[in-house]
C-alpha cells in the first residue's frame, strides 16, 4: 500500500498508523501524529480504493452504506500490510497505535473488530459503526478515544454511542470526546486526543 514511514526518536513509544479520510492521502494527518506523540515512529498509509478519484479505505455502496464485503477484504489487506511494514521497518508489530479521521476512522475500528491483536490502541476522530452483527474479539483494557461531534451529520450521536458501547461490551476502555461542531476535525479534539494518549500510554 502507498506510505509514508517515518522513524521516530523514541524507540518504545507507540508506533502511530495514520488513516486518512475519504480524498485524503497519507500526508493530511501527519502534523496530528506530531501534536500527539512527537517521539513516536509514523507510519501512514493511503486508502487503495479511489472513489470518483478519492482514495479511501474501502467502498461505500452509497454515504453511510458500507460495502461489507469490500470492508472485510481491505481490512485483512490491511493487516496484512501492517505486519509485512513491521518486518520491513523494524518496528513492534505490537506496539501499534491508530489514528484516523472519517473513512480513516472507520477502517481502524474495522482493525479492532476483526484482528485481536492489530492494534494496542486507537484514536478514531468522527467514527461509524464498521460493521453490524459480528461478534467483535476480546479487547479487554484497550484503550479507544472516540472524538465526536454533537452536530456531525455523517457519524450521528446515536451512532457514536452504537459503538462506543459495542466496543465497551469487548472490553475496551473508551473514551468518548464530545465538540459542539460537525465532521470537521477540530484542533481542541486533537488536543484531547493527546491527553488521552499521554493517559493511555
Ligand atoms: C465512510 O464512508 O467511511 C464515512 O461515510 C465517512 C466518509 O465520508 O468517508
Amino acid at each position: 500500500m502507498k506510505h509514508i514511514y517515518q522513524a521516530g526518536t523514541d524507540s518504545n513509544a507507540p508506533v502511530l498508523v495514520l488513516f486518512h479520510g475519504t480524498g485524503g492521502t497519507e500526508r493530511d494527518l501527519l502534523p496530528l501524529a506530531g501534536m500527539i506523540s512527537p517521539g513516536s515512529s509514523v507510519l501512514s498509509v493511503r486508502g487503495n480504493v479511489l472513489e470518483n478519484g478519492m482514495p479511501r479505505f474501502f467502498r461505500r455502496l452509497a454515504e453511510g452504506i458500507f460495502d461489507e464485503e469490500d470492508l472485510i477484504f481491505r481490512t485483512k489487506e490491511l493487516h496484512e500490510f501492517l505486519d509485512q511494514a513491521a518486518a520491513e521497518y523494524a518496528f513492534d508489530r505490537d506496539n501499534l497505535v491508530a489514528i484516523g479521521y472519517s473513512n480513516g476512522a472507520n477502517i481502524a475500528g474495522s482493525l479492532l473488530f476483526h484482528y485481536p491483536g492489530a492494534l494496542k490502541g486507537a484514536a478514531l476522530h468522527h467514527p461509524m459503526v464498521p460493521r453490524r452483527g459480528a461478534l467483535l474479539p476480546d479487547l479487554t483494557g484497550l484503550p479507544v478515544f472516540i472524538g465526536a461531534g454533537k452536530n456531525d451529520p455523517i457519524c450521528s450521536p446515536q451512532e457514536t454511542e452504537e459503538l462506543s458501547g459495542l466496543l465497551e461490551q469487548a472490553g475496551a476502555s473508551v473514551t468518548v470526546h464530545w465538540e459542539s461542531f460537525g465532521h470537521q476535525l477540530t484542533s481542541s479534539e486533537v488536543n484531547a486526543a493527546a491527553e488521552w494518549f499521554k493517559q493511555a500510554f
